[in-house]
């Protein structure tokens, strides 16, 4: 009896000292799943139809909506740095830019459709993802097209939403991202990808557990795509439905999407996590979106920590928590960082 009582008070001794695995700056990267890497970063962009604008957006701190002529100028350091990817965002100003039924959209001589262009061909390497919505382009600032009591008419609004990924994809965009949250719009834009001859080409990266909430507000500045009326609560998830969010997950898998993005990042982790184990065959991207970004910046100008070291924390846990690629303002950053 007395050597079992030995034994297992050294099992427990031992079992203790963690501090060896951690003592040293390569075993501590040891010690996580993934590293960040360049390659998992997606840039977001704001493509305005002023050719040559170039405006600061003063709540979303060093970021700007440029027009196509200041787009190769601005990104051709970043694509020498190891910037791999973009995803891109169309800002109409325009006065007459904005309809019902956002026709600005998918417009051929419109801010997108030619950024896309654009960038194929002058950074052949640079990986192009669109967001796919209506909300910039509406009169109303809805995503999608309304009925007369101002609710969204999915089936419409899938419709015009699909088409507006052909058309994206059909001027070249590597991938279309819808996040507009109309029910059945990954399975549309599948299908009419396999009807065009595009679906071998072109990825389908889902919006799927996209939450309501405030953390968007730097982005509708940014994209002046705020509702003109009520909000999206009756699309967007509620914070709270996490079992919505893993439902919204499932579906859009079977409907056939590439990739499963979660949104916004940092409060969502335990969303992240559901995504990768609904989907472990998937690659799972989340968006640590505009008022998380902005959120850090403020916190570091009041002094309460270093930006870098929080922008890389705050990475960290969306990584850990799941995610293998992120989409996110610091992008700049981390290419000189990394
Ligand atoms: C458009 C869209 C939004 C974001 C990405 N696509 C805004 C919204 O849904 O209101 C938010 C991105 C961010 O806040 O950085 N539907
Ligand atoms: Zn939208």
């Amino acid at each position: 009896a007395s050597t079992a009582a030995t034994s297992v008070s050294i099992s427990g001794e031992v079992s203790s000292q963690l501090h060896s695995g951690y003592s040293h700056p390569l075993t501590r990267a040891w010690q996580a799943d993934r590293q960040l890497t360049k390659d998992m970063l997606i840039y977001p962009l704001f493509i305005t139809d002023n050719p040559d604008e170039e405006t600061s957006i003063p709540s979303l701190p060093n970021q700007y909506r440029r027009g196509i002529n200041r787009l190769v100028p601005f990104l051709a350091p970043l694509v020498r740095k190891g910037l791999r990817s973009v995803m891109l965002f169309g800002v109409p100003l325009q006065p007459s830019a904005k309809d019902a039924l956002g026709t600005a959209a998918d417009d051929p001589d419109g801010p997108v459709v030619q950024a896309i262009r654009l960038l194929r061909s002058r950074f052949p390497q640079l990986y192009i993802t669109t967001d796919v919505c209506l909300c910039e382009y509406t009169s109303h600032g809805h995503c999608g097209i309304l009925r007369e009591d101002g609710s969204l008419d999915n089936a419409q609004s899938v419709d015009r939403i699909s088409d507006v990924a052909i058309a994206y994809a059909a001027a070249g965009a590597h991938c279309v991202a819808p996040s507009d949250m109309n029910d059945g719009r990954i399975r549309a834009i599948k299908l009419k990808l396999i009807e065009a001859g595009m679906a071998h080409r072109v990825l389908l990266m889902s919006y799927s557990a996209k939450f309501s909430g405030c953390l968007y507000g730097p982005f509708r500045d940014a994209a002046g795509s705020c509702p003109s009326f009520g909000d999206r609560r009756c699309y967007q998830l509620p914070p709270g439905g996490r079992g919505l969010a893993r439902r919204a997950i499932q579906r859009d898998m079977a409907e056939g999407a590439d990739i499963i993005m979660v949104k916004p990042a940092s409060s969502y982790l335990d969303i992240i996590r559901d995504a990768k184990d609904l989907a472990p065959d998937l690659p799972v991207a989340a968006y640590q979106v505009s008022g998380e970004f902005a959120m850090i910046h403020a916190a570091a100008k009041a002094g309460v920590f270093n930006l870098k070291d929080m922008a890389f924390e705050s990475t960290e846990g969306i990584l850990r928590a799941g995610a293998g690629i992120v989409i996110s303002y610091f992008v700049p950053e981390f290419l000189d960082w990394l």
